[in-house]
């Protein structure tokens, strides 16, 4: 069996740290692959005193000599991207060569996010789901339609894509008169110049990647798939209505990079110490008080593609424990330990309860999710010095009681910790640097 291929993907609402474990552990891979979400995603990697964020080219390909790919299940603003060519340019790493997007996948277009901001302007406090306004929604929901979608293929052969471009910026330039009462900006030449644009400049990049990536994997190659957003805003089981338009678990992997499911067999969860969520919806173990800013505040807890502040709260073992059953995580990567440093004490989120019932059980329904209050259990704090520790032992005794109560919780081994923002500021588990180095020499 082919022992390879990993996954790195959030078990919360999103923001878990995905940018700095691809980073990490890209060291043992050739390959890194994007499969769902768009520029919605920010991961943000901080090497020595150089922070890189990027929404849309895969994180690993930072390193020099790594290759990667966006793949089908990818919604891709042809102006972020070229944004991010150009700033990971200016900083001396080039993509030419080593980036392919694939031609199935489909582009987000102006009136996409024209779109995304007037539905949420227009919607009340109730509805709004408080997007990133990146239009993925709306990219998504165009792709489901089909007729009025826009692929990279379309954009490198479809004959008379101007004119099947100019009759859609008609309808939606009527359609957003008749639901909002503007237009929004919208003209057909500044929408059809973009795409000149895109093509002239993403043409080389634009490949049949179903066939690319499989000729890598029958050539040896390791490949990582960087999952983007989080477990929690998976269009089919996070919080829904309050979630992404993509599947941002292992299941989407398949789909949006066009491999068998088969293909992986390390799936690495991340998740914070703690528990943040950007934009509407429940979250149950939530603090509206000085703890969850005192958290916001110690771990710089500010959107990076929307630069809002994130809710905070404890850790959320119930959530956290769905995501990881429901995705067959085999390692976490618990983040943002250093954060927690210096508290009296740390709260874990142990159960729910209902209308006067516990459970363990994250609901299903959005009307009983709304209704669950947390049930807290507390642990003993730990010191503020985390940040020179790189070895499991030598975490505080209090650290460790904690990571151990975690796992047994959530069921699944902590295989990484996290202790600052910087590459080198982690922990391996032996175990898992064992398994790296098995899949690395198989
Ligand atoms: P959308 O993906 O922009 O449509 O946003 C839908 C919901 O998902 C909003 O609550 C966003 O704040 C949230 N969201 C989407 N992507 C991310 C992410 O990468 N990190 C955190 N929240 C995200």
């Amino acid at each position: 069996m082919n022992k390879k291929h990993l996954c790195v993907f959030g078990l919360g609402w999103g923001d878990e740290g995905k940018g700095k474990i691809v980073d990490l552990l890209g060291g043992s891979f050739d390959v890194v692959t994007r499969f769902n979400g768009g520029a919605n995603a920010g991961h943000t990697i901080r090497i020595g005193s150089e922070r890189f964020a990027l929404h849309l080219i895969p994180t690993g390909l930072i390193r020099p000599g790594m290759l990667g790919m966006i793949g089908p299940g990818v919604v891709v603003d042809p102006i972020t991207l070229f944004e991010e060519i150009d700033q990971l340019l200016e900083r001396g790493i080039d993509v030419a060569g080593r980036l392919v997007i694939s031609d199935r996948a489909h582009l987000v277009m102006p009136y996409h996010k024209i779109e995304d901001k007037l539905h949420e302007g227009a919607a009340s406090d109730k509805t709004r789901i408080g997007t990133t306004a990146r239009g993925i929604g709306p990219c998504y929901a165009d792709k489901a339609r089909r007729s009025v979608a826009v692929r990279f293929c379309d954009l490198l052969y479809e004959d008379g894509l101007p004119q099947r471009i100019s009759s859609i910026v008609a309808g939606k330039r009527a359609s957003f008169q008749a639901l909002f009462g503007q237009h929004g900006g919208l003209n057909t030449e500044a929408v059809l110049s973009l795409l000149d644009t895109a093509r002239q400049r993403l043409s080389p990049f634009i490949a049949n990647t179903t066939c690319w990536l499989r000729e890598q994997i029958a050539t040896g190659k390791r490949v990582l798939f960087e999952g983007a957003n989080g477990l929690l805003l998976d269009i089919d089981h996070g919080t829904y209505p309050f979630v992404t338009s993509s599947s941002t678990g292992p299941h989407g992997l398949a789909a949006g990079s066009g491999v068998s499911p088969q293909t992986v067999q390390r799936f690495v969860g991340t998740i914070k110490a703690y528990s943040t969520r950007v934009g509407a919806g429940p979250f149950v173990s939530e603090l509206t008080n000085e703890m969850g800013d005192a958290i916001r505040k110690k771990g710089h807890e500010y959107g990076t593609t929307t630069g809002r502040p994130r809710r905070c709260g404890w850790f959320d073992a119930v959530a956290t424990r769905y995501a990881v059953n429901l995705t067959g995580c085999t390692d976490v990567a618990l983040m943002h330990l250093d954060t927690l440093g210096g508290f009296d004490h740390v709260g874990i989120c142990v159960s729910y309860n209902i209308d006067g019932e516990q459970t363990n059980e994250f609901p299903s329904d959005p009307h009983l999710l709304s209704r669950a209050k947390p049930v807290f259990e507390y642990v003993e704090g730990w010191s503020d010095e985390l940040a020179g520790i790189r070895r499991f032992e030598d975490l505080p005794s209090a650290t460790r009681d904690y990571i151990s109560r975690i796992e047994s919780l959530i069921e699944t081994p902590i295989s990484i910790a996290s202790v600052g923002a910087d590459r080198a500021e982690t922990l391996v588990h032996d175990r898992f640097r064992n398994i790296l180095s098995e899949m690395t020499n198989a």
